[in-house]
């Protein structure tokens, strides 16, 4: 890979990992990712915006070949994927300092045992001059890690954001262009990590617009140079505002409760609802994260097993509690065989979730006509929940 000049002396320095498959062993990255840092030459310093995976630490190393000095490196963020390359920059230009919020000042001693006196801890707002260029740092914790900033380069109007508006996808593309694999790619990633930060993410997006922002120049994925498409996008995924979508992640065993979330599912879009449903044995966890970016409802559907909820049931609800979507309404339908407390766990684990429970369908066995008219009830009552509260 080779540095990307995106203006006179600004240059992308990143890694494109088109292999990588897996994040924190946990996230699905079905299109690979990348790692991106950038180069700034102004007229009497020169910085770099961020480093790179260490497991790409060769293709920075390659990038930075011909660059004889870097006065500081700028992190905005400390976790490892972005600042895990730092040590061996801050080895190969031993007059370097590293520029972070007060937050991630210890955080990088911390992960990285870099030594303290070779950080820099900047406060909301304070600038750092590179000669021609001036570099803005603006403090937005909680982009999923506490010590999150965006730095902003004044003359050029460009906004680097971190994590916040990046996509898990590895593209030659330096700027999105293929807009609706960047947006889903997009959403994704923030379905998975950034989820749970949403009124403070909000925060951010307000806090951002009094900036003029030529290029959004995120961690991951390609760069923007229309700022306002990726922004409305954040924008929609953060607000309040929930669709007429029911997301039900389920597992069968023998049947029972699979014939339960098929009915329900008929019933339901019926009557206009969109069901986005999920067989947890075989689905991608990142598209049931993304579908409850937007959701009004969740219905989880079980068998029991060993007196509780099926273990893949268990995790997905446990994730689901964890990322906090905005979700307003929750049931539950699911079979046993002799008895069990599986409803009773499940609830116990949304604990974080201010959503109201509609009666769940725990049935014995195979579902009988008896068992088919309480579903008919389960979906006339979510629909009316939804028209209630005008989600349409
Ligand atoms: Fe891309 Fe939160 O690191």
């Amino acid at each position: 890979m080779k540095p990307k000049k995106i203006k006179d002396d600004i240059f992308w320095v990143g890694a494109v990992d088109w292999d990588r498959r897996l994040f924190d062993s946990l996230i699905p990255l079905p299109d690979g990712t990348s790692y991106n840092a950038y180069l700034i030459y102004g007229s009497e310093k020169t910085a770099l915006l961020d480093t790179v995976d260490p497991s790409m630490i060769t293709v920075l190393k390659s990038h930075l070949d011909e660059v004889k000095n870097i006065d500081f490196i700028i992190s905005n963020h400390a976790e490892q994927d972005h600042s895990g390359a730092i040590p061996y920059v801050l080895d190969k230009y031993k007059n370097a300092k590293v520029v972070a919020s007060p937050k991630g000042k210890p955080m990088l001693v911390e992960h990285l045992h870099i030594q303290e006196d070779r950080i820099i801890a900047v406060s909301d707002g304070e600038t750092l001059s590179l000669g021609n260029k001036t570099l803005e740092f603006i403090h937005a914790p909680w982009v999923h890690w506490p010590e999150t900033m965006f730095t902003y380069l004044r003359e050029d109007k460009i906004m680097f954001t971190c994590d916040l508006f990046g996509s898990h996808l590895a593209t030659s593309d330096l700027y999105c262009r293929a807009h609706w694999q960047v947006i889903e790619a997009a959403k994704r990633y923030y379905a998975e990590v950034m989820m749970p930060f949403r009124t403070t993410i909000q925060k951010h997006l307000e806090k951002i617009k009094g900036y003029q922002v030529n290029i959004i120049a995120p961690s991951h994925g390609p760069m923007h140079d229309d700022p306002e498409c990726i922004i409305r996008s954040h924008r929609e995924w953060v607000s309040d505002a929930v669709s007429n979508t029911i997301v039900l992640p389920y597992v069968t065993m023998h049947g029972s409760t699979q014939l339960m979330v098929g009915y329900l599912t008929e019933a339901l879009s019926e009557k206009g609802v969109k069901v986005e449903k999920f067989n947890l044995a075989v689905t991608d966890m990142g598209k049931f994260a993304m579908a409850l970016v937007d959701a009004a409802t969740l219905v989880i559907g079980s068998p029991t097993v060993l007196t509780g909820a099926h273990p893949v049931v268990v995790s997905a609800v446990f994730l689901a509690n964890a990322l906090k979507p905005k979700l307003k309404f929750a049931s539950i339908v699911g079979s046993y065989g002799w008895g069990g407390r599986m409803k009773e766990q499940i609830i116990s684990l949304l604990s974080n979730l201010k959503l109201e429970m509609l009666e769940p369908v725990i049935i014995k066995g195979l579902p009988k006509d008896g068992d088919y008219r309480v579903l008919d009830r389960l979906a006339d009552e979510i629909v009316n929940k939804h028209k209630e509260n005008n989600i349409v």
